[in-house]
């Protein structure tokens, strides 16, 4: 394993130090909740989420962000998904419509330290079995989380959220997974949403990753398509996305740095 392979690994200061990007995170996503209604465009969304995260210190990461050179660099502060869209939705003038389900990403640095986290939020009335992909996207996440101990393996994260949405049918994208965060917004190691258990990374003390399971309605596949952003399933059918950002302290005590508080309290769900 290369050097540039290597998973860094935090003391509990800088992990300190993470933990406050990710409560701007939290606190960027309760204001982009209160603005989850039909009729709102999503680059109005954005464009509140962008000046909320600068008045509060942060830089939002994912803006100007590519990959690799030559890659079209990400436009806004947040991905918005809507519906068929799994991940890296641009936020563009669509308009949010009653049923739509919407996932709301959002990558910040304060100090140097990058928190990032998602949610998938329900606009209006949505259909029964888009209300159930989103509960059961969110469950194998929390469900996964249980997961994320020292003396564990990251196959455990990967296996957990793979056999909870297993029973029904859903899709889980492969070609996308979570991983770790520091410094850069992608380190070592990877997180996958499938795979057996046992195997991967073992999970110790100073490592601080995401989990974010993206499952899908129908089948796994996505669009195949260069150069763009956004990450399509293939049928057409609905998926969400759920994550959550986890730290392991020199103690070997695992700390959820990403907090879902000010979404639900926006939503007034207790
Ligand atoms: N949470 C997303 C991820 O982990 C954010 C990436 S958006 C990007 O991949 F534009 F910055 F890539
Ligand atoms: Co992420």
């Amino acid at each position: 394993m290369g050097i540039l392979n290597r998973i860094h690994l935090k003391s509990d200061s800088e992990i300190e130090s993470i933990k406050k990007s990710s409560l701007l995170v939290g606190k960027t996503l309760g204001e982009v909740a209160k603005l989850m209604r039909p009729g709102i465009p999503l680059r109005h969304i954005d464009m509140v989420a962008e000046a909320f995260v600068r008045a509060h210190g942060g830089i939002p990461s994912c803006k100007g962000y590519r990959p690799y050179p030559g890659f079209p660099p990400f436009p806004s502060t947040l991905c918005l998904s809507v519906n068929e869209t799994i991940v890296h939705g641009i936020p563009d003038d669509y308009v949010l419509q009653n049923g739509d389900i919407v996932t709301a990403d959002c990558v910040v640095s304060v100090d140097g330290w990058h928190g990032d986290y998602a949610y998938t939020f329900e606009i209006g009335e949505v259909s029964e079995e888009k209300h159930l992909l989103v509960q059961r996207t969110r469950e194998a996440l929390m469900h996964a989380l249980t997961f994320a101990k020292a003396g564990n393996h990251i196959g455990d994260i990967s296996h957990a959220v793979e056999s909870y949405v297993k029973p029904f049918n859903y899709g889980v994208i492969e070609e996308l997974c979570g991983h770790g965060i520091g410094r850069k917004m992608h380190e070592k190691p990877d997180v996958p949403n499938y795979g057996p258990a046992g195997k991967g990374e073992l999970i110790r003390p100073g490592m601080v990753f995401c989990i974010e399971p993206m499952i899908s309605m129908g089948r796994r596949k996505i669009k195949e398509v260069d150069d763009q952003w956004p990450v399509v399933m293939a049928d057409g059918k609905p998926s969400a996305h759920f994550e959550h950002q986890v730290a392991i302290n020199s103690q070997g005590k695992t700390e959820i740095l990403s907090t879902y508080q000010y979404i639900e309290e926006a939503l007034g769900i207790q």
